[in-house]
C-alpha cells in the first residue's frame, strides 16, 4: 500500500487533515469569509475538505483548488457532486507552485501543504501573488508549545514558538486578524482518528495482503506521537491580511 492509500485511510474518520474540530474549521472560514460570495483558493487541496465545507456554508462562493494528487482531485470532484456544489468548484492538477491564474482571489488558504513551498513563509509568499486588494489568507501551521526533543525535531521539522511563528509572519507584512490555537482535544482527537482509522482498516481485512504493514503503521505512528512529540507539538490556524506601508 503507497503513502496515498494509507493517508485516505487515516483520514477517513477526519478528512480535515489538520488537528482541528468542525466548529473551528467553520469559525476560522467564517472570519476569511466575511461577504459569503469571495473567489477562494487553495493551496495543496487535497480532497478539497475545506474549499467544499466553504461552498456548503456560502450559495455565492467560487473555489478552486490546486493539488498534484490526481486520486485526492477524483475524491474531491466526487464529493462536491455529492454535496450539489460541483458547478462552483474548480480543480486544477498541477504543482501548486507553478499555479498561475488571470484573476486574483479573495481568500488564499493553505493547510497541510506549505512543505510544498517549502515552509510557512515562502507559502505565504506564494499566495500573496494571487491575492486580491483587501484579500486574507487562511493558513495552517505547526508550532513548539515546549522545547522539542532533537527526535521530535528530526521527525517533525523545524519549526519556532507560537509567539515566534506569529512574529516571522507579521515581519513579512501582514497582520493576524483571527487566530485558532488548536486545543489539546483538537490534537489528541486529529491523532486518535488517524491512527484509530488505520488500526481498524487492519483488523477488519486481516486477509489482505497489506494488512500487517497497514497494523504496524498505525502502530509504529502511535508510538511516535505518544513518545515523541504529543507534549511539545501545536498547532496554530491564522486569519491574515496585509499590513497597509503606511502603518
Ligand atoms: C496533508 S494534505 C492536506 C490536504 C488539504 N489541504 C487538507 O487540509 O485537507 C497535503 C496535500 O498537499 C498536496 N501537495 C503536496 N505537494 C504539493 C505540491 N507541490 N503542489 C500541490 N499540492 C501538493 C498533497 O497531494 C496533499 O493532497
Amino acid at each position: 500500500m503507497n503513502r496515498e492509500q494509507i493517508s485516505r485511510i487515516a483520514h477517513a474518520e477526519h478528512p480535515i487533515k489538520s488537528p482541528l474540530d468542525d466548529d473551528s474549521v467553520r469559525r476560522l472560514l467564517e472570519r476569511g469569509l466575511p461577504r459569503g460570495d469571495e473567489r477562494v483558493l487553495d493551496l495543496g487541496c487535497g480532497g478539497a475538505e475545506w474549499l467544499l465545507r466553504a461552498l456548503a456554508m456560502c450559495p455565492h462562493l467560487h473555489a478552486e483548488g490546486v493539488d498534484i494528487s490526481e486520486e485526492a482531485l477524483a475524491q474531491a470532484r466526487r464529493a462536491a457532486s455529492d454535496l450539489g456544489v460541483q458547478e462552483r468548484l474548480v480543480l486544477h492538477h498541477q504543482e501548486a507552485g507553478d499555479f498561475v491564474s488571470s484573476q486574483p482571489y479573495d481568500l488564499v488558504l493553505s493547510f497541510g501543504a506549505t512543505h510544498a513551498f517549502g515552509g510557512l513563509l515562502p507559502t505565504l509568499a506564494a499566495a500573496r501573488k494571487h491575492l486580491a486588494p483587501g484579500g486574507r489568507v487562511l493558513i495552517g501551521e505547526g508550532f513548539w508549545d515546549r522545547a522539542p526533543s532533537p527526535e521530535a525535531r528530526e521527525m517533525l521539522g523545524d519549526f519556532t514558538d507560537l509567539a515566534a511563528t506569529v512574529d516571522r509572519v507579521v515581519s513579512e507584512g501582514w497582520t493576524p486578524v483571527h487566530g485558532h490555537v488548536s486545543t489539546r482535544r483538537e490534537l489528541d482527537d486529529y491523532e486518535w482518528a488517524c491512527w484509530g482509522s488505520l488500526a481498524s482498516w487492519a483488523l477488519d481485512h486481516p486477509a489482505d495482503p497489506a494488512g500487517s504493514q497497514v497494523l504496524t503503521t498505525a502502530t509504529t505512528r502511535r508510538s511516535e506521537w505518544l513518545r515523541v512529540y504529543r507534549d511539545t507539538w501545536g498547532f496554530v490556524s491564522l486569519v491574515l491580511r496585509r499590513t497597509p506601508d503606511c502603518l
